[in-house]
C-alpha cells in the first residue's frame, strides 16, 4: 500500500480571505502531493514499505533524511488541513482550555508563545502545541520535523514554510500566524487530539 493525498476537508475557496483558494491549490494540490509522491518513490523496496506513516516518521529520523523529511511533511500536512476550518478560531473547549492554562499560564499567553515560535523559526518549519508528559507545551521544528520525534504528541501545528503564506501575506509571516490563530484554527479537532494524547 502506498501513501495517498487526502482530499481537503473543505472546498479550496472555503478559508478565504484568510487563506486563499490559490494558496490551497498550490499548497495542497502541488506541494503536499509532491511529498506523497517523493515518499512513495523513496520507500519503494525499503524496510519502510508497508509501515504506518507514524512508524516511518519515527523510524527514519536521524537515519534517512530524504524519507524522514517527506514522511514528516506528509504527516504534518494531513493534520494541517484538519487543524483549520472556515470561520475557525473562537472559543476553546473547556477541558483543553484548562490544560492550556495549566501548561502555559493563560490562553492569551499560549497563543502569543505559539505565534512567537512560528515567527522565530528560522527558515522553513512548523510551530506546535504538543502534549509532553501530560502537559501542553509550545515548540518549533525545522523543515519536516515534528514533536513526534521529541517524545511529544502534536495537537496543533502551523506551517511556516513560505508556500503556506507567501501568496496571501508575502513576507508578513507574523500577520499570517495571527490570522491563523484568530480565524482558522479548528479547536474542536485540537481538543479531540488532546483527549487522545492524555488517554
Ligand atoms: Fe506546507
Amino acid at each position: 500500500m502506498s501513501f495517498t493525498l487526502p482530499d481537503l476537508p473543505y472546498a479550496h475557496d472555503a478559508l478565504g480571505p484568510t487563506m486563499s483558494k490559490e494558496t490551497l491549490e498550490f499548497h495542497h494540490d502541488k506541494h503536499h502531493l509532491a511529498y506523497v509522491n517523493n515518499l512513495n518513490n523513496l520507500i519503494k523496496g525499503t524496510e519502510w514499505e508497508g509501515k504506518s506513516l507514524e512508524e516511518v516518521v519515527k523510524g527514519s529520523h536521524g537515519k534517512n533524511p530524504g524519507v524522514f523529511n517527506n514522511a514528516g511533511q506528509h504527516y504534518n500536512h494531513i493534520h494541517f488541513w484538519k487543524w483549520m476550518k472556515p470561520h475557525g478560531g473562537g472559543s476553546i473547549p473547556g477541558k483543553l482550555e484548562k490544560a492550556i492554562v495549566d501548561g502555559l499560564g493563560s490562553v492569551e499567553k499560549a497563543k502569543e508563545e505559539f505565534i512567537q515560535a512560528g515567527v522565530t523559526q528560522f527558515g522553513s518549519g512548523w510551530a506546535w502545541l504538543a502534549v509532553k508528559d501530560g502537559k501542553v507545551i509550545v515548540s518549533k521544528t525545522p523543515n519536516g520535523e515534528n514533536p513526534l520525534v521529541h517524545g511529544a504528541t502534536p495537537i496543533l501545528g502551523v506551517d511556516v514554510w513560505e508556500h503556506s503564506y507567501y501568496i496571501d501575506y508575502r513576507n508578513r509571516r507574523p500577520d499570517y500566524l495571527k490570522a491563523f490563530v484568530d480565524s482558522l484554527v479548528n479547536w474542536d479537532h485540537v481538543a479531540e487530539l488532546y483527549d487522545a494524547a492524555v488517554k
